[in-house]
């Protein structure tokens, strides 16, 4: 497999990891931004779909009463909190954003989960040996994430033998992209893959039953929903104009084909490394 296994579970943040923090709190997730995109998405919601869509994808994962589950960049803790409370199983959000933890940890400490939810604050790529799952779940993490092969190197080797990957995320279709979309994807960082790009990486890292699918056309019927919801918001009105202009841009990018959206699911090969664990 291409990752060293390392079993150091307590190593200092490297320099990266800091950086990439730094970057997520103080540009795209600022504590006022996370408030805003929560207002359109639902309460404890930062992705597209909110609790309708994620109680439907983690439905998929056939999650069965103690499993150990990972919530891979976990946000303010919406699926893991769903998981734990309808599944009974044990998960472990992490995310690498400090507000979001803050946010998530709060929350967490109003909610009766019985322990079965822990939060960390981790970068996915520094997942080590001693992190095994029966189940990863991901709701649109990986746009923020450049090494897309070592990252699912990574995720295959945490998971158990026949675990299961499941994850949504920002895509792109083929270039050349309106100069928008390349001034959006810029502005925010975003590291974005194809469909086809995401079935090729996940399979060279080792997973099986790969499927990833585009759903770009719901991603617009969620869009408009989010317009809609946007137009009925409570806001002072120059920042809810801002948040209608800026999700308007969004849908006219997916309805483009540049902005595209994916659904992706994979299991971890058996007897990985050697190890059957
Ligand atoms: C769009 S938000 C989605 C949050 C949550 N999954 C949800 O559905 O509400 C993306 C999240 O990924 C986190 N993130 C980005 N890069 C990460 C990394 N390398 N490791 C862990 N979390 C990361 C961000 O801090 C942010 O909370």
């Amino acid at each position: 497999m291409l990752m060293a296994c390392r079993e150091s579970t307590q190593a200092p943040m490297t320099e990266t990891t800091a950086l990439n923090q730094q970057w997520l709190d103080n540009a795209q997730y600022t504590v006022d931004a996370i408030r805003l995109y929560e207002k359109v998405y639902g309460e404890d919601f930062v992705s597209p779909g909110g609790c309708e869509l994620s109680s439907e994808l983690i439905r998929q994962l056939e999650l069965e009463p103690g499993q150990r589950v990972l919530d891979a960049g976990c946000g303010l803790g919406s699926s893991s909190f769903l998981m734990a409370d309808v599944y009974d199983v044990h998960v472990t959000g992490i995310d690498l954003s400090m507000n979001m933890l803050a946010l998530a940890r709060a929350r967490l400490a109003l909610k009766s989960l019985r322990g079965r939810v822990e939060l960390k604050q981790k970068d996915c790529m520094t997942l080590t040996c001693s992190d095994t799952y029966d189940a990863i779940y991901s709701r649109d993490v990986f746009l923020h994430i450049a090494d897309k092969l070592t990252l699912f190197s990574v995720l295959h080797r945490a998971l158990k033998a026949r675990g299961r990957l499941l994850f949504t995320d920002y895509a792109c279709g083929p270039l050349p992209w309106h100069p928008d979309f390349h001034e959006y994807v810029d502005a925010r960082g975003y590291q974005l893959q194809s469909a086809q790009g995401y079935t090729a990486l996940l399979e060279q890292a080792g997973f099986q039953s790969v499927s990833v699918a585009d759903r770009t056309e719901q991603f617009i019927g969620i869009l408009q929903q989010d317009l809609q919801t946007i137009a009925g918001l409570d806001l002072e009105r120059q920042a809810k104009q801002s948040l209608a202009t800026s999700w308007q841009a969004k849908l006219e990018r997916a309805m483009r084909g540049d902005h595209r959206w994916v659904v992706a699911s994979a299991r971890a090969s058996s007897g990985q490394c050697g190890v059957n664990r």
